[in-house]
């Protein structure tokens, strides 16, 4: 079984590189380094044992993904590569829409052409927005994107959708990640984020490395246990395993219908001030921060109900909280050699 990853080198295709081999798959990984180190495929080497194919390509370009398909026998596509910064989208809403629209659009027609029939895709619990009931399922209303990202997310699960109707034969799983944090156990990759984290996690390890002064927290008036937003915190490689689920789904039933969906959750809240607490006890480290206004943008609570992967990915997510944040500690101090 060899898989072709786009976006390989990311925080999440990475993490998953490592659960495919250790599923016995074969990877080719294809990425064009817009928002990751080639360093992390060689981490990944070393952790897995193996070596990866790493092809160093855009693939909005056909045929650039046409050589792929030609030179290596593809027999399954999970597709991470996208631009993921929100606030970005809004500045660059073009940039996301060719990206990661037109990404989707030529992978699918050139897995057209050479006959590759089953996709995984990474969408978002942003499709859900601020959700009427919690937790949210995947026949929760779908809301009005409130970013040119969120919309992408919302554009590609349709075309996948659309796809699959006009092409019998073609399977998809739609994973609608929650909000992945940690990092592989070994501490020597996790998540890279460019410049100044808008994210949580990075945010907390890089203040408690000295890098940020303080972590500001956005607002603490919310109808929340202690007033910070709540989220699902999932570990990474929790949600890595995830896609060897969805594969497997795939590969070893036929799905009843050609496009499946799944919240990947752990179908447990956190409040924001809870995983700063989960960090400290993780680490014993304490973590500067501060309460501040609300982040425009915001959504007050959402987490998953995870009930439908568990029953038919046979997955659920299995690491805590704490395990999370010491995973993502282990990483950020083995990436700025804090001993
Ligand atoms: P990431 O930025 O770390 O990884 C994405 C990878 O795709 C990067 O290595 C980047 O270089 C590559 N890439 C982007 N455009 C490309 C192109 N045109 N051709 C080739 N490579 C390209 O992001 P991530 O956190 O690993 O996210 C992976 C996927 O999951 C994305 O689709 C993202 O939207 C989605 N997602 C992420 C989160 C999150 O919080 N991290 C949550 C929900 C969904
Ligand atoms: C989490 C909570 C912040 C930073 C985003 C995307 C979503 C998905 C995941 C891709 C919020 C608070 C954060 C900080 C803070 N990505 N926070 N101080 O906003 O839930 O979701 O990433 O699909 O689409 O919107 O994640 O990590 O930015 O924030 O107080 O410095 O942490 O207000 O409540 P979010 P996040």
């Amino acid at each position: 079984m060899k898989v072709l990853v786009t976006g390989g080198t990311g925080f999440i295709g990475s993490h998953t590189i490592v659960e495919l081999y250790a599923a016995g798959m074969d990877v080719v990984n294809v990425d064009n380094l817009s928002n990751s180190e080639a360093f992390i495929n060689d981490r990944v080497n070393a952790i897995t044992g193996k070596h990866s194919t790493f092809i160093n390509a855009d693939i909005t370009n056909e045929d650039n993904l046409r050589n792929i398909f030609r030179n290596h026998s593809i027999d399954a596509v999970i597709h991470f590569a996208a631009f993921k910064s929100v606030n970005e989208s809004v500045e660059k809403p073009l940039e996301y829409y060719k990206n990661n629209i037109g990404a989707t659009i030529t992978l699918l027609k050139i897995m057209d052409e050479f006959k590759v029939t089953q996709l995984v895709f990474s969408s978002s619990c942003t499709v859900y927005g601020q959700p009427d009931e919690l937790p949210v399922t995947e026949d929760s209303p779908i809301k009005e994107a409130a970013t040119p990202y969120g919309y992408t997310k919302q554009v590609c699960e349709q075309i996948i959708m659309d796809f699959a109707h006009a092409n019998a034969g073609f399977y998809s799983v739609i994973l609608r990640y929650f909000n992945p944090v940690g990092a592989h156990n070994s501490g020597t990759i996790g998540e890279l984020p460019r410049g100044v984290p808008n994210n949580l996690g990075p945010y907390i390890t890089q203040t408690a490395a000295g890098i940020r002064e303080v972590l500001k927290i956005f607002g603490n008036d919310y109808d929340t246990p202690d007033g910070t937003c709540v989220r699902d915190f999932i570990h990474v490689c929790d949600l890595a395993k995830a896609h060897v689920a969805a594969l497997q789904k795939l590969i070893k039933e036929k799905p009843t219908q050609s496009v499946l969906v799944y919240n990947v959750g752990t179908g447990k809240g956190n409040t924001v001030l809870e995983v700063v607490k989960a960090f400290e006890k993780a680490t014993g480290i304490s973590v500067n921060y501060t309460i501040t206004g609300r982040r425009e943008g915001d959504i007050e609570k959402i987490w998953a109900n995870a009930a439908k992967a568990e029953k038919e990915l046979h997955w659920k997510a299995e690491r805590s909280l704490e395990e999370a944040m010491l995973h993502a500690w282990l990483w950020e101090k083995n990436y700025r050699n804090i001993l």
